[in-house]
């Protein structure tokens, strides 16, 4: 027996501004909860927290867009993503949320500590500010070209194409997220965090980590090697938790600053919960305490260089042993994206399928060291040549065969062979691969090495030909059944951590009661004469109709999310002569008037060089009546004359329809009247 371990685990806190989907499982939820259900069975003191981050520029753009309060935003999808952990088995032992009352307190507690300490410089500085909007525009507010792989959809915070953290100022042709308006410079005063000052002792105690990943170190060493850069832990916004200062009225903390302080405060509720207020400090505070942080690639530098920082000048909190960060999930070959709509949401996987099922086939796809792909038809092949061929088979064949021809009951071993008794080692084998497989972190392998259990009980019952013996050598089929019996124990505890729900049907079905723990796995788990039997079947096939179900369904709403979806489709193509019957002109607005009653029509006057023509354009609520006068044309130049609300109009003014049906004019720097062809 070891000593029971104080663990507590963390999984990044998701933003409530959206359902989860797939990679939000396979990057940071579903690692940690096998290593928890793992640690539990091994019979340690695991503390699992996670809960809604929810402040920040994601959520108030999320508001903002749907015209809501932040508050409705989180309030929604915190209840949402909740429910979704739940279901898929997530282990939380406490979910909480960083709009909590006991959140703003320690958040706030932990800011004043680290300023009464002298930690934050203040310093004045020019901002990007949207003056049509009267507001700076931190983070997310900025949209820009990235200055490191020129992907033109970067964030003032973060390029997510290639990673690099940025900040607005930095951007190429940046914009406001909320306008659209090209930005103003402002000054503003914040409060910084000096890491760069803090970087050698920080850099000795990161020496002191052991078992880190590749990729992790790497990123990690990346940011060291470029010199660690101040940053700001305060933000002008009205959504966060308040700067605890008389002379920063207005300011927020940033949310990099109290998201990851959430993971205390949701441990400081949990432990209320269980009715000893105190508790939390026997892991927060207490050396003996090991903290592990499970997140995705995108969060490596807040959680291995700001965070450890900030509880390290704080000096109360214990720092983590590692950070198991895995890489991106991608979807069928290409990068997941929500506003593209390319993405498995979890809600709609399970009106589908069992969370069982995803969990296996994710954590057999894990990005643990690099990015992957999660597919469709490599789920139906994990479901159906791995789940249901190897384990559910193998099960399926023990139990039913010791159904028919043993009562129903588990025989005595007498005189194994040495097959047997080599199958029964498997037994251990396994287990202590399985187990220092978890312990390195290596979940893939883990969950492999777990399966291969069952891959050794099918050969077993293979070679050893049940059926055949049980006609001319009793004893050997018991034998078998008895063998097959403890592998089929063994691996409902083994796979439990994968397989939570299939696994406890096993458990029923070999009359084990849930009470179980990682060092009960052995060669004789179920004694000879338990009853047992072959119930429903663990897994059935996933059949092909059933895919290709899903991925028309992903495909079809990537195609209605693509902005060139909404182009009315090609004409057919015309002769050279047709086109040039059109007689196309450049031209130039002289003036604009309102047509009486209509609210679409424009009356125009146009010089088409040659002469001014009256048009009347259906364009009023797409233009700006202002800047409409001197707007240079191209002119549909011999259209026949038509009465329009009784005024006559002889032409047409091109204008082009965008992907959300404005029109826009087709420009051209023409001299007015030149031929258009
Ligand atoms: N909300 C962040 C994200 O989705 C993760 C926050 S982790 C925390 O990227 F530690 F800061 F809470
Ligand atoms: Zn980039």
């Amino acid at each position: 027996m070891h000593d029971k371990k104080k663990i507590l685990v963390t999984a990044a806190l998701p933003y409530a501004n959206g359902p989860l989907h797939l990679g939000h499982l396979a990057g940071a939820y579903l690692t940690p909860d096998l290593y928890c259900r793992f640690k539990r069975l091994k019979g340690d003191d695991v503390v699992f927290i996670c809960g809604s981050d929810e402040h920040g520029v994601p959520i108030t753009i999320a508001a903002e867009k749907e015209g809501v309060n932040p508050q409705d935003i989180v309030d929604r999808y915190h209840e949402m993503n909740k429910s979704a952990f739940d279901q898929f088995g997530i282990s939380f032992d406490y979910y909480g949320r960083t709009s909590s009352k006991v959140h703003r307190e320690t958040s706030q507690e932990i800011f004043t500590t680290l300023y009464n300490k002298g930690f934050f410089k203040k310093k004045t500085e020019k901002q990007l500010y949207d003056a049509k909007k009267d507001m700076f525009l931190p983070d997310r507010y900025v949209k820009g070209t990235c200055p490191n792989c020129d992907f033109e959809e970067a964030y003032g915070d973060q390029c997510e194409n290639c990673g690099t953290s940025l900040s607005p100022t930095e951007l190429i042709n940046p914009v406001s997220a909320l306008s659209g308006e090209k930005p103003e410079v402002k000054e503003t005063e914040h409060w910084y965090m000096p890491l760069g000052d803090i970087q050698p002792k920080f850099e000795e105690w990161l020496n002191t980590r052991e078992g880190w990943k590749p990729n992790v170190l790497g990123q990690v060493k990346s940011w060291l090697q470029d010199g660690l850069a101040d940053r700001a832990a305060t933000r002008d916004l009205s959504w966060g938790v308040p700067v605890p200062l008389d002379e920063a009225e207005g300011k927020v903390l940033y949310v990099w600053f109290d998201a990851p302080i959430g993971y205390i405060s949701a441990t400081k509720e949990w432990a209320t919960e269980q009715g000893k207020p105190e508790v939390w400090k026997d892991y927060w505070q207490n050396e003996e305490c090991e903290l592990y942080h499970f997140i995705g690639k995108d969060n490596i530098v807040f959680h291995c260089i700001m965070f450890p920082i900030m509880l390290m000048e704080h000096g109360d909190y214990v720092l983590p042993k590692n950070v198991p960060a895995n890489e991106f999930l991608n979807l069928e070959g290409k990068k997941l994206s929500t506003s593209r709509g390319w993405a498995v949401w979890l809600h709609e996987y399970l009106e589908d399928f069992e969370p069982d099922l995803l969990r296996y086939a994710l954590g057999t796809t894990l990005p643990e060291s690099k990015d992957s792909d999660f597919s469709w038809k490599d789920f139906q092949a994990r479901v159906n040549n791995e789940l249901a061929a190897v384990l559910g088979n193998f099960v399926f064949r023990a139990l039913s065969f010791t159904g028919k021809f043993a009562e129903g009951k588990v025989p005595e071993l007498i005189d194994p062979s040495e097959t047997d008794l080599e199958a029964l080692k498997a037994i251990q084998t396994q287990k202590d691969k399985v187990s220092a497989a978890y312990d390195a972190f290596k979940f893939k392998e883990a969950i492999q090495e777990s399966l291969n259990l069952a891959r050794v009980g099918n050969k077993y019952f293979t070679e050893t030909e049940p059926w055949k013996t049980r006609k001319d050598n009793p004893q050997a089929c018991n034998n078998t059944l008895y063998v097959s019996n403890q592998i089929c124990a063994a691996l409902s505890v083994l796979m439990e951590p994968v397989l939570p729900d299939s696994m406890k049907k096993l458990r029923a079905q070999l009359g084990m009661n849930n009470e179980i723990s990682w060092d009960q796995i052995s060669d004789a788990m179920i004694p000879s004469g338990t009853d047992v039997n072959a119930g429903e079947v663990l897994f059935t096939k996933v059949e092909d109709d059933q895919i290709e179900a899903q991925i028309r369904r992903l495909e079809e709403r990537a195609a209605a999310n693509d902005p060139a979806s909404n182009y009315p489709p090609l004409k057919d193509n015309i002769e050279f002569g047709d086109f040039m019957n059109l007689d196309l002109r450049a031209g130039e607005i002289l003036a604009s008037e309102r047509i009486p009653k209509s609210d679409k029509l424009l009356k125009l006057h146009v010089d088409i060089g040659i002469e001014t023509r009256t048009i009347v354009s259906g364009i009023a609520k797409h233009v700006d009546e202002s800047t409409v006068v001197g707007q240079k044309v191209c002119v549909v130049a011999n259209l026949s004359p038509k009465k329009l609300m009784g005024v006559e109009s002889k032409g047409m003014i091109l204008m082009a329809e965008d992907s959300e049906g404005n029109l826009k004019f087709v420009e051209t720097e023409a001299e007015n009247g030149s031929s258009i062809s």
